[in-house]
């Protein structure tokens, strides 16, 4: 198990040397921020304290929230700063290699330390959240090492909680805290994460403490079995941006028929609503309708002959969506075995 850094240590030495200029503009264009600090002094952060008091790494009294550090003032973590703090959860630090980002998160989260670098926020916190692109995530848990008590949690989406298998110790543990919110502004972000779905993930005492965050939030945890995250994630992207292009393909028909964007969001938008209020009645195979339920071989070859000459890039999404139909209609017992084939010959002719 690692020790816990004395003072010394975390600041890099007695601070009783500033760097020349020379280092300092240097350390600057590397993006190390390190104003040096007056004899007997020491900093946390973007603070100067004086040097005649100990910290030993934080430690939250039991079935309190943990201490939350947050690596990234970006989208995510700029709004998850906010929406924790304002839930009473401590928020103790930031991570930011952006003066001006740090700043923000700083002034929407009282009482956060910034730092440039995540290694330095490692000291001040014991819940860890990566909130960094996706790309970043593996190479900056390289980078880091957590002691002994921590948690690390990254918010994305696509990967699993084991790309901060790097930054384990002993006694450490890994998850993911990934919330189902667009986060553009972060007033509407913060607002969004109350009733938002969010997918948590690690071992059994770490995900009752994320399901704790969740519910702190005014969210709902959803816990994910390990190596399912891809899975649920590309249900998300289904959700979201397929369906945005199944509109864009309902509208690009319905300009065949004379209808500009509203005109086909207003008639076709009820028409979903309608089947989406369905599904959740009835559930998804009962609510399925239309001439793949009813083996109407005719109505499929009309349509299918339009879209050859009048729109032919929605083509494959068509034939994609009656394949499911029928697998569908068929399962359900609603289609008899050789008009489900008559279909699929229809549906297999070269388009
Ligand atoms: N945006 C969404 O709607 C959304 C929703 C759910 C989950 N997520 C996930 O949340 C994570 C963060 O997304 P975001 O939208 O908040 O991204 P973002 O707004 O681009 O913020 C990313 C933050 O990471 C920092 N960063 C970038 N490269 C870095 C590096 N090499 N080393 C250290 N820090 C680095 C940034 O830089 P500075 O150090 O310069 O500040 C910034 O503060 C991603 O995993 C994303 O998939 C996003």
């Amino acid at each position: 198990m690692r020790a816990w850094p004395d003072d010394d240590e975390r600041r890099g030495g007695a601070p009783d040397a500033p760097p020349d200029d020379a280092t300092m503009l240097e350390l600057r264009d590397r993006g190390i921020e390190l104003d040096p600090s007056p004899p007997g002094h020491h900093r946390h952060g973007d603070e100067a304290h004086a040097s005649d008091h100990a910290h030993p790494h934080v430690h939250s009294d039991p079935g309190e929230p943990p201490v939350v550090g947050i690596v990234g003032a970006g989208a995510v973590g700029t709004a998850l700063g906010v929406a924790l703090a304002r839930a009473g959860w401590p928020v103790g630090a930031v991570a930011s290699r952006d003066a001006a980002r740090r700043e923000r998160f700083r002034s929407l989260v009282p009482g956060a330390r910034g730092f440039a670098e995540a290694a330095a926020l490692l000291d001040e916190v014991e819940l860890i959240i990566l909130a960094v692109p996706d790309d970043v995530i593996p190479g900056l848990a390289g980078q880091l090492r957590m002691y002994s008590g921590q948690a690390m949690v990254h918010t994305s989406g696509a990967l699993g909680a084991e790309a901060l298998q790097p930054a384990m110790a002993a006694g450490t543990q890994v998850g993911a805290f990934h919330p189902l919110v667009a986060f553009a502004d972060t007033e509407l972000a913060v607002a969004a994460l109350h009733g938002a779905t969010i997918a948590i993930e690690g071992d059994d005492q770490l995900t009752d403490l994320l399901a704790r965050m969740a519910d702190a939030l005014g969210a709902h945890a959803v816990r994910l079995a390990p190596g399912t995250k891809a899975a649920y994630h590309a249900a998300a992207v289904l959700a979201a941006g397929g369906f945005i292009a199944l509109l864009d393909a309902i509208a690009e028909l319905g300009r065949v028929a004379g209808l500009d964007e509203a005109g086909s969001l207003s008639i076709y938008g009820r028409l979903a609503e309608q089947t989406l209020e369905n599904a959740r009645a009835l559930g998804i195979a009962r609510a399925l309708t239309g001439p793949m339920t009813r083996g109407d071989v005719g109505t499929l070859d009309r349509h299918l002959a339009t879209l050859r000459t009048h729109a032919p890039t929605v083509l494959p999404l068509y034939v994609a969506a009656a394949e499911r139909e029928i697998a569908l209609a068929e399962a359900r017992g609603a289609l008899a075995p050789a008009a489900a084939a008559a279909m699929r010959t229809s549906l297999a002719r070269p388009h």
